[in-house]
């Protein structure tokens, strides 16, 4: 007989359930052909005795078999490797392993160059710098879960777990529209959202509805790198303007919409991505006057507005948009953690309509469930009260970020203290170079990342953003200590 005894290992107390560990070692001994095609298994007492697992546990492993289609029961006979197995047929086919495994299609398709991003360094005891994201150790991850369950559990969510409207779940519509008119002064209904899986989306649909390769778009010089690509994936133009301590240069907008027709102005008004600057009050109104004479679209790209630390936030363009200009887009990645993926677009219902429309070619629907799980985050002040707290963590790093910075590396690297934000803008002294930096900063374990990403333009600048908020002290501490070693190494490397 076949040593079933000496066959299996289950780990009792670890790992999945026991039924599943047997099922699945009894499914690669099938497929291995150790166990051949018309096999008679062990009843389910004797395998239960051999192994010394309780009966139970051999009857809902030959269940899921037979389920799986490896085993069949015959009446009154027993349970037999299944005679008839297609995955062994197609194994005749395969020539060895390695066409198995292809790692190259055997057919052409788009590459996307545009996209290409270089890989670095992400061991554990690196620290590795990003350029403005939230500290997910914050995430307030047990409230979310456990309200995630008890939504689950009650009867009424059922219809959630079905399909439903593309636009997103209607208690979140209705829930954002009230919390986005409290806190940013909108004046909108729930028909105007469309739930996106984070402002990614909503980048991309403004830009799929509203552009061709006659199009030409307004972004600043420097812009959100992912914006401009986004933007050229619909084969539009960018037309660049300059970029200062009050934002978007919108004197220079004027003077391209006299020139040409604008389509769109891409703006993130809050914190300029990559420079943090705000866009004036003066610029906001200059900005919609001109979307109203010139009639083009202004993409209000609000990633970061509940990160303010001196002041209360300036309110959106939306917020004083009276002529159906604007279409505003946000999301919680950046306040709760990139990983749910929920944000809005919140536009003229005809548009909104449209890009729901537009969204299901990639995606018909978002996650209902955890829609309403944030539905509820909201309407309970749950969210408010994550935000209140995570702020005040995100101040003292800001200012002992800087702090640091400024006492240890003042030389080097100039900046401003951004009034908001998750992130620095930090110029490096033009007597050196950010490869240098980098390469020297890597002897230290620490990975700064392509610097080149800000300055797609070639404007020199020398500026790179470094995201404060999600390292806590000790690691801010540690990245200017390793950032300080590679300055002192390259200098002596310098006089050598
Ligand atoms: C300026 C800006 N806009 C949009 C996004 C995309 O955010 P989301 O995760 O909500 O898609 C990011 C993310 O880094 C960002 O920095």
């Amino acid at each position: 007989m076949f040593p079933y005894k000496t066959s299996f290992s289950l780990q009792r107390d670890q790992g999945p359930s026991l039924y599943l560990q047997l099922s699945n070692q009894f499914i690669t001994l099938i497929k291995n052909r150790t166990l051949p095609p018309k096999t008679k298994l062990p009843s389910s007492r004797n395998l239960a005795m051999l192994l010394g697992v309780h009966r139970k546990t051999v009857v809902a492993c030959y269940d899921e078999l037979l389920l799986q289609g490896w085993v069949e029961s015959i009446p009154k006979k027993g349970t037999y490797v299944h005679a008839d197995l297609p995955i062994l047929h197609q194994q005749e086919y395969l020539l060895d392993d390695k066409e198995f495994c292809s790692s190259s299609a055997n057919f052409t398709f788009k590459k996307e160059a545009l996209l290409e991003r270089k890989t670095f360094n992400t061991e554990k005891d690196w620290t590795v710098v990003d350029d403005g994201i939230s500290d997910v150790r914050l995430t307030p991850l047990e409230e979310i879960a456990r309200t995630y369950r008890r939504l689950a559990g009650k009867k009424s969510t059922l219809e959630a777990l079905t399909y439903g409207p593309t636009h997103g779940n209607s208690k979140l519509r209705k829930a954002l529209a009230e919390y986005l008119n409290t806190t940013r002064g909108l004046h909108i209904s729930e028909e105007q959202i469309l739930i996106t899986r984070g402002s990614q989306m909503g980048i991309f649909l403004a830009s799929r509805l509203l552009l061709t390769e006659h199009s030409n778009v307004i972004v600043g010089n420097t812009n959100y790198i992912a914006a401009d690509v986004t933007i050229k994936e619909q084969k539009a133009n960018l037309v660049r303007v300059t970029v200062d301590e009050n934002g978007l240069n919108t004197q220079e907008i004027e003077e391209v919409c006299k020139r040409k027709k604008i389509t769109a102005v891409f703006v993130t008004s809050h914190h300029h991505h990559p420079t943090t600057v705000t866009l004036s009050a003066e610029r906001r109104i200059h900005l919609l006057n001109l979307a109203k004479e010139y009639q083009f679209a202004i993409i209000e790209d609000d990633y970061d507005y509940d990160f303010n630390y001196n002041h209360a936030p300036i309110l959106p363009l939306a917020s004083h948009d009276t002529h159906g200009n604007v279409i505003y887009i946000g999301s919680i990645c950046k306040t709760v953690a990139p990983v749910f993926r929920i944000g809005y677009l919140v536009a003229p219902k005809d548009f909104v309509d449209q890009a729901a429309k537009t969204r299901r070619y990639i995606d018909r629907q978002g996650d209902a469930l955890l829609e309403l799980t944030f539905a509820d985050f909201i309407k309970t002040g749950d969210l408010d009260r994550h935000i209140k707290k995570i702020l005040k963590a995100y101040k003292i790093r800001r200012d002992l970020f800087c702090k640091l910075l400024k006492e240890e590396l003042g030389d080097a690297f100039s900046f401003q203290l951004p009034k908001g934000g998750m992130a620095v803008w930090v110029a490096l002294n033009k007597k050196y170079s950010w490869d240098i930096v980098c390469e020297n900063a890597r002897k230290f374990k620490l990975e700064i990342g392509d610097w080149r990403r800000y300055d797609m333009e070639n404007s020199g600048h020398n500026a790179i953003r470094i995201g404060f908020a999600s390292m806590n002290e000790d690691e801010i501490r540690r990245f200017v200590d390793r950032l300080k070693k590679a300055f002192i190494r390259m200098q002596s490397q310098e006089k050598s």
